[in-house]
């Protein structure tokens, strides 16, 4: 561990590290996505405060172009590889496309899943306004709920592609793209609902800044500017193993993917050659 106490973060703990003069841990509220065992466990033993299995795990472990062919029972086995490597972090897991959006009781049974069978503390759904009713319910069965407004990806044959929100005007709303007015309805509406926080996605920076300054619940960006309460990237993205098109928000903090094809070409030269395996890495009697 190196930068943070051990204690497990809880939904209340992110909860109350809203960015007020009176808080008493001014800190960002820090999350990454993990979707592994192996590199949750350097995420949370680092001190990251969040670990989302997020459905972003259609794109960059399945190599889906989407999100959308997501299926709950591969979120919940990713949730379960992560929850056993933390002792810290807050695991959240994504509810994936239509997964909460058939009927209230489908959506109870899928997000108690992701609790029951893969060990999250918390769920995370995509949508404002239209989930405030199926927010309320999970929450009352003591279901922890995050909110994602903005640029929400399983909207994306709706919105046509990956776009921008907020920019269209205050009361803008066409095809899944929304302006100021909406977008501050969608959160208020899941503050009022219960969520503990709202991740805010690919959004104009100013729209963000208003939503953080309205609400009283912590936001979370990606793609969202500087004015949030915490920040999201997805890990592959950060630690330069996304071998596609990099979005213009992300930084990219180590090239582990160019040193990991370094590394391979050695070993492979190595193993070629007759370098290795070499005496030292053999049994003997
Ligand atoms: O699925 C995901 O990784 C997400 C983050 C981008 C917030 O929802």
């Amino acid at each position: 561990m190196t930068t943070s106490s051990r204690a497990r973060v809880t939904p209340a703990a992110i909860r109350s590290r809203k960015r007020v003069s009176s808080s008493e841990d001014s800190r960002k509220i820090s999350a990454l996505t993990a979707y592994d065992y192996t590199w949750a466990k350097i995420f949370d033993e680092v001190g990251v405060d969040l670990l989302l299995v997020g459905d972003s795990l259609g794109m960059v472990v399945q190599g889906h172009k989407t999100t959308i062919p997501v299926t709950i029972d591969q979120v919940i086995y990713h949730t379960r590889c992560v929850s056993a490597a933390v002792e810290r972090a807050l695991v959240v897991a994504d509810l994936p496309f239509l997964s909460y959006r058939v009927s209230i009781e489908s959506s109870l049974l899928n997000a108690g899943r992701l609790i029951q069978e893969g060990g999250a503390a918390a769920v995370k759904l995509e949508g404002g306004i239209l989930y405030k009713e199926t927010v309320e319910r999970l929450v009352n069965a003591d279901i922890p709920v995050i909110g994602h407004i903005g640029l929400t990806p399983q909207s994306y044959h709706r919105m046509g592609g990956y776009r921008i929100q907020g920019k269209h005007g205050s009361s803008f709303r066409k095809n899944g793209l929304k302006g100021k007015n909406e977008l501050l309805e969608d959160a208020r509406a899941l503050e009022e609902a219960g969520v503990f926080a709202i991740v805010l996605e690919g959004m104009i920076s100013d729209v963000a800044q208003e939503i953080t300054e309205q609400l009283s619940i912590p936001t979370i960006g990606i793609g969202a500017g500087p004015h949030c309460d915490g920040q999201i990237l997805v890990s592959t993205d950060m630690l330069g193993l996304n071998v596609d098109s990099l979005p213009k928000f992300v930084e990219v903090y180590a090239p582990i993917g160019e040193m990991a094809r370094k590394a391979v070409e050695q070993y492979l030269a190595d193993v070629q050659s007759g370098e290795f395996p070499a005496e030292r890495h053999s049994y003997r009697d």
